[in-house]
Formats: structure tokens, sequence, C-alpha cells
């Protein structure tokens, strides 16, 4: 969509996509290719011209690479696969300025963070800085499989009648889930239950860090996209989680994830704790084994 905006406008020179190290977008070509992690695009072939892969959080990096053939920035505004990393306010606002300033259209990825993940409908509210063009799924479909791509009007004036198409896209049932999805989660009550249970959450995992400092490293994330860096093998943690009857998932740099539902009760954020604790408790006593 990027592409063809600029090549509407008369620029069709400005094909670049720059990404960043860390990012997941998904298992497609273009997205393995946007995203260069390494052990994803191995063994595909050639990488895909038009993506530049810039470390993340490297702004000097970032100023050298856009240039005349810039398209579009993609980000998500907080790294899932990459281990819960959310961008500070203040980049992801300089990303919109360098934006505006250079005609470059910000895309982001918010189908992990998105969708009231971190109590806001979307994860940018919270920066105050909106996207050209968003990425949406997981949730949209409460467990159905639907995803979307949103564009203001200005960055989908190239997609005209016949630019693009999907045997499935628009189709009803999907469109009906994700309607009735979309307006549970908007609900107020349910942005604010994320807000109250990641409070829970975050002040209680601090807790777990300070009594275990041998297995936890560091609590990060946002809303209920919780990153715990482990000591431990993150793997083994996901496994040792597992025999205490919670499903945790892992990530870069050594993390593992916690992605409750949004509407989990207090009860239940309670025992997911005391579940985690006896996890520590078992990495702990592997440890000294
Ligand atoms: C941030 C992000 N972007 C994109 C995707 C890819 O979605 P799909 O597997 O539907 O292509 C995922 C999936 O985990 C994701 O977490």
């Amino acid at each position: 969509m990027a592409r063809r905006y600029h090549h509407h406008r008369g620029n069709p020179e400005r094909v670049d996509v720059i990404g960043f190290s860390g990012a997941f977008h998904g298992r497609s070509y273009a997205a393995i290719t946007a995203a260069g992690n390494p052990s994803y695009v191995e063994g595909f072939g050639p990488p895909l011209p038009g993506y530049v892969n810039l470390p993340f959080g490297d702004h000097e990096a970032l100023k050298a690479a856009v240039g005349p053939t810039t398209a579009a920035i993609i980000i998500e505004p907080v790294q899932g696969e990459g281990g819960a990393r959310a961008l500070p306010d203040v980049c992801l606002r300089g990303l919109r300025t360098l934006c505006d300033a250079e005609g470059i259209l910000l895309i982001y990825d918010e189908v992990q963070c998105g969708m009231g993940r971190t109590g806001r409908l979307f994860a940018h509210e919270w920066a105050d800085a909106p996207p050209d063009i968003m990425a949406v799924a997981k949730a949209l479909g409460g467990g159905f499989p639907v995803g979307a791509c949103l564009a203001t009007a200005k960055a989908a004036e190239g997609m005209t009648v016949g630019a693009h198409g999907s045997t499935f896209g628009g189709n009803p049932l999907a469109m009906a889930v994700g309607c009735a999805a979309f307006d549970e989660i908007a609900k107020p009550e349910t942005l604010a239950n994320v807000v109250d249970i990641a409070g829970y959450l975050g002040q209680q995992l601090h807790g777990l860090k300070e009594r275990y400092p041998d297995i936890i490293e560091d609590v990060r994330g946002k809303g209920l996209l919780i990153g715990v860096k482990v000591i431990p093998n993150n793997r083994e943690m996901m496994a040792m989680a597992r025999e205490q009857g919670l499903l945790i998932a892992g990530g870069g740099d050594n993390c593992v994830r916690l992605l409750p539902p949004l509407n989990l009760t207090l009860d239940e954020a309670r025992e997911a704790i005391e579940r985690f604790e006896r996890t520590c408790e078992a990495a702990r006593a592997k440890k000294a084994a």
C-alpha cells in the first residue's frame, strides 16, 4: 500500500521499507524480509529487494537510512516476539515527526500489541502518534482467524479498485466475528480491566524479581503484553511453567511472555502469580541440583 501511495503520487522510486531488528511481522516472504530475523530468513532464498533492516533504537542509523527511495517505516509499538519491548512514547512521536517531514508513511504492526492488549484499543494511543497504515489481527477475531489492514484515506489513495485482492478478504463470517469481538474489546470496562490487572501483575512480578534474582532478570512490556527476562533458558522455563499448569510463551532476549486474556479476573491473576512463583521455585531447585 505504501509503495502504491508513492507510485500514485508520481514517486515510483520510493519503494524501500525500513524495519527494525527484533521485529516480527509474520512468516510471509515480505514479512520475514522486513523483520530480518536471520533464523526466519535462512533457507528461504534471496531476501526481497526494497527492505532495509536497522538495529532497534539506533537513531543515527535511521537518520542515515532515510532517503529519496524510502517509502515507509514499519514498526511494532511494542515488540511481541522480540521480548515485549515497548518503544518509548517519545521515540514513536519522533518517528511520526520524521515521517511527516520526509513524506514517508508510518506503518504500525499492532497485530500483537493492539486490540486492547496494552489497555488502550491500540498501543500507539499511549504516545499520541497515529500511523498511516496499521495491521491488526489476533484478538480482533477473539480466536477466529481474521486480520485487517487499516489506513488513512490519504495513505490508501493508491489502492484503487482492482489494485489488490484476496479470496477470503472481507468474507461475511470473519467480518461478523470481528465486529462482535471489537465491540467487546472496545468497551471501557474491558480496557480498564487490562490496566488494573496489568498493574497487579506488574507489581507482583517485580516482587518475584526481588525474591528470585537468580531466576528473573527483568520485567517489562506494556499492559497485558508482559515480558519476563529469565536467567535459566526460557524454553526450560516455559516447560516448567507448563508443569505448574501455566501456559506462557517464549520471546527474544531470553524472555518468557505472559499474554493473558483481556478479561482475566483478579483471582485468576493471583493464581497465575502463585503458579509462576512455583515455577521460579522449581527453576531454583533445578539450578541447585
Ligand atoms: C506482531 C505480529 N505481526 C504479525 C504477525 C503475523 O501474523 P500471521 O501469522 O497471521 O501472519 C504476528 C503473529 O504472531 C505478530 O505477533
